[in-house]
């Protein structure tokens, strides 16, 4: 039996990155530092996904705690398959977008569907978590495979091929998949908070009485406001704090 897990969501599958990443080297020639598989599963935990072989007897069976945590000499969950995805960070075009960093599923695995669950699970976390418009991946032109589960099984279309877009000089399919359908529909949720919000502008007081005075900046006349910019303040080795300051540690190195 194989289960999709998300990695970071609680409990957590993060324990599982090194693994992921054997699988990623195993399969594919683009490979990433484990940093960088942490840094997507922090960023953006809802994203990324493993396809594990359940260990018999289930999950952290040895813990106490009934954490995730694996203890030695208890069988590790087999990783045979994972998506790696992320939102864009500063999209081109501006509009909000995940991204497919990396995909692959072993070999012993394939042609059981894996891959494309991974993909809709990534996809749906991305339009409901994040409202992304689309989902953009690139593809070796020769990679028929992924092509057919791109275009055919997941409905992606072509954006354009970069030329020798991989370190060997091959060129990539530039591809995207429109997310849109995926949304969650929150008009009924916005047009109560619209609505609130309209009550709360008419009476400005959201319908009950105002309770005590204003406080912080609200609270204060203008002429209060400006008393306070003019006060003058001690700052560093007067008030004692002189050792912590980066003044004494700058002092030292330029020695
Ligand atoms: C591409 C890859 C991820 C597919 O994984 P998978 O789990 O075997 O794919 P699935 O079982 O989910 O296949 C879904 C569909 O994709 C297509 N597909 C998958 N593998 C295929 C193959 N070898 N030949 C033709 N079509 C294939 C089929 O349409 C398949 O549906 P079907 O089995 O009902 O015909 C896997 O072959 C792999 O890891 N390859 C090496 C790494 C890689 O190329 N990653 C993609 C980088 S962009």
């Amino acid at each position: 039996m194989v289960d999709i897990l998300p990695i970071s969501s609680f409990p957590s599958y993060i324990n599982l990155l090194p693994s992921v990443q054997t699988c990623n080297i195993t399969n594919l020639p683009e490979n990433y530092f484990l940093k960088y598989y942490l840094y997507h599963a922090l960023t953006w935990p809802q994203l990324s996904f493993v396809a594990v072989v359940r260990p018999k007897g289930g999950y952290g069976r040895n813990n106490r705690n009934n954490k995730t945590a694996f203890l030695p000499g208890e069988e590790y969950p087999k990783v045979v398959g994972y998506v790696l995805a992320k939102m864009e960070e500063e999209p081109s075009d501006g509009v909000a977008h995940g991204h497919i960093t990396s995909l692959s599923v072993m070999r012993t695995h394939r042609r059981l569907g894996i891959a494309e669950r991974l993909m809709r699970m990534s996809q749906r976390a991305m339009a409901e978590s994040h409202r992304a418009h689309y989902v953009s991946l690139h593809v070796r032109m020769s990679n028929n495979a992924a092509l057919r589960l791109y275009r055919d099984t997941l409905g992606f279309e072509v954006e354009k091929v970069e030329s020798k877009y991989y370190a060997d000089g091959e060129d990539a399919y530039a591809m995207r998949n429109d997310l849109k359908s995926m949304w969650i529909d929150w008009s009924e949720e916005e047009e109560k908070e619209k609505k609130d919000a309209e009550n709360k502008n008419g009476d400005g007081v959201d319908g009950h009485a105002d309770e005590g005075e204003a406080v912080g900046e609200l609270g204060k006349s203008g002429e209060e406001k400006e008393k306070e910019k003019m006060i003058r303040v001690k700052v560093g080795r007067g008030l004692g704090v002189g050792d912590l300051v980066e003044r004494n540690e700058a002092a030292t190195s330029s020695r």
